[in-house]
């Protein structure tokens, strides 16, 4: 602990804002770099504009991602001029990527922090240099890929929370860039994941979400696999609701889907990402499995539980990407019928393979391909919901609504997000709802009992 940095943020009374772009990883990233800054004596604000400190999240997975963050940096440009003394940091995915890093520092000379993944422990000491040492300092990449354990997080749901289960990625898909940003697969210690799980029941939590690029590769170079480490957290914590993500369907064993329907606390959901229904594009994609292997994991997980939910990702217009691929595409998201999928443009990144490849595929086309995905997802997810219609559910409150004051949110096991009258005092228990009207993206019912 850094005395004197931290009497100078607590005289100063000095307030962060965290803007995060991206994964669920970076969500719990930024509640780690949360729980530092806390630490430090720094309180939250959510006026961004007058924040002492500001720091960005990256990501880097898509295009888009980097210009809205140069938009949104280059906003800052008048900010240190309107608040005293204030300090701008850039960080996360997109600052692994060297060139990412030495050209953000070039054109946004007045962002004074610049750090990786694996450099949240160092913040402390970057601060301290900026605010007590007068030096701007720009922290790159570097080669450490050590497991970091005992980071201090400031979690933002009172209800449930998210545990790193397996940092990196081995798989390397020709479409994307994290293998190249966060480097080879580390399993963390079951010890370690076990007694965060129990600290975080101790605090009330009651549903977790285990996270990593492909979690069920965790457990090379350490004491357990996958299905035992479900097995564990079943048997030695307080956890209710148990979830992962995200799953590589080539690594889905039977030994997997069979702990579905056995382990109590495991939810009956499922985000496996297909990306593409067709075998050609999916070869090209690296992803080592097909469009028949796929339904086939499918049907068995709903042997297990028939009523699982199944959520997915799906890129359309990969180079190459023929009329003929994006219909097998359709005609699986017809046969699975998700629950819900996460859609995306392909959009080239540097180091990838694909961004070579041959027959890229023109930007019309690709909107073209992802109107008509987003519209037969869309009539999957509602035609899923109105099998809920009149059925009672378990709703762990999550949030009270933004536009009625009177409503409040949570989720089924099946991750439904239903809607429901009750007040913000609820966030964190459980209630019996029944369901009684549906769109395609969340439920709406009333308390079991009082309809
Ligand atoms: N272009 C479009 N989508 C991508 N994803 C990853 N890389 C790219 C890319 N280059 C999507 C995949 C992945 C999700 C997190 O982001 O669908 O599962
Ligand atoms: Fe990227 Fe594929 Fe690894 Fe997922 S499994 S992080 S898509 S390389």
């Amino acid at each position: 602990m850094n005395e004197s940095l931290i009497k100078h943020v607590t005289q100063k009374n000095l307030t962060y804002f965290i803007e995060t772009y991206g994964c669920q990883m970076n969500a719990h990233e930024s509640e780690k770099i949360a729980g530092v800054l806390e630490n430090i004596g720094y309180t939250y604000t959510d006026g961004k504009n007058k924040a002492d400190l500001i720091i960005f999240n990256t990501c880097c997975v898509r295009e888009h991602a980097e210009a809205r963050l140069y938009g949104n940096v280059g906003a800052l440009r008048e900010h240190k001029k309107n608040v005293a003394g204030a300090v701008i940091a850039v960080c996360g995915c997109m600052m692994q990527q060297q060139d990412a890093a030495k050209k953000l520092a070039v054109r946004f000379p007045f962002v004074d922090i610049v750090f990786g993944t694996n450099h949240i422990q160092q913040l402390e000491g970057m601060l301290s240099d900026v605010l007590l040492g007068g030096g701007r300092r720009v922290l790159r990449i570097d080669e450490d890929e050590t497991v970091i354990e005992g980071l201090p997080a400031l979690r933002n749901s009172l209800s449930s929370a998210y545990v790193n289960i397996i940092y990196g990625c081995n798989n390397f898909c020709t479409y994307c860039v994290v293998p190249f940003v966060r480097g080879r697969e580390r399993s963390r210690r079951s010890a370690d994941i076990l007694s965060e799980i129990n600290a975080l029941c101790d605090q009330g939590i009651t549903e977790v979400t285990l996270l990593g690029q492909n979690v069920n590769s965790y457990g090379k170079g350490t004491d357990i696999f996958f299905p035992e480490l479900l097995n564990r957290i079943d048997e030695e914590t307080g956890v209710k609701r148990l979830r992962f993500m995200t799953s590589h369907p080539k690594d889905l064993t039977d030994e997997l889907i069979g702990c579905y329907g056995r382990i109590g606390c495991l939810c009956e959901h499922i985000h496996l990402p297909v990306q593409s229904g067709s075998d050609r594009i999916l070869e090209r994609m690296n992803r080592r499995y097909t469009k028949a292997h796929y339904l086939s994991l499918v049907e068995r997980l709903r042997d297990r539980v028939p009523d699982i939910a199944v959520t997915t990702d799906i890129i359309v217009g990969f180079p190459g990407e023929s009329d003929a691929d994006f219909a097998d595409t359709i005609d699986l998201v017809n046969s699975v019928k998700f629950d819900a999928a996460y859609t995306f443009a392909y959009s080239k990144r540097a180091l990838t393979k694909a961004a070579g490849m041959p027959g890229q595929i023109d930007k019309q086309t690709k909107k073209e391909r992802l109107k008509k995905l987003n519209s037969l997802v869309g009539a999957c997810m509602l035609d899923n919901n109105k099998a809920y219609i009149g059925k009672e559910v378990e709703v762990l409150v999550e949030n009270s609504s933004k536009r009625n004051e009177n409503e409040i949110s949570g989720r089924t096991r099946t991750a439904k997000t239903v809607n429901f009258e009750g007040s913000a005092h609820e966030i964190g228990w459980y209630v019996s709802v029944k369901i009684d009207k549906v769109k395609a993206h969340t439920l709406h019912g009333v308390r079991a009992g009082e309809e």
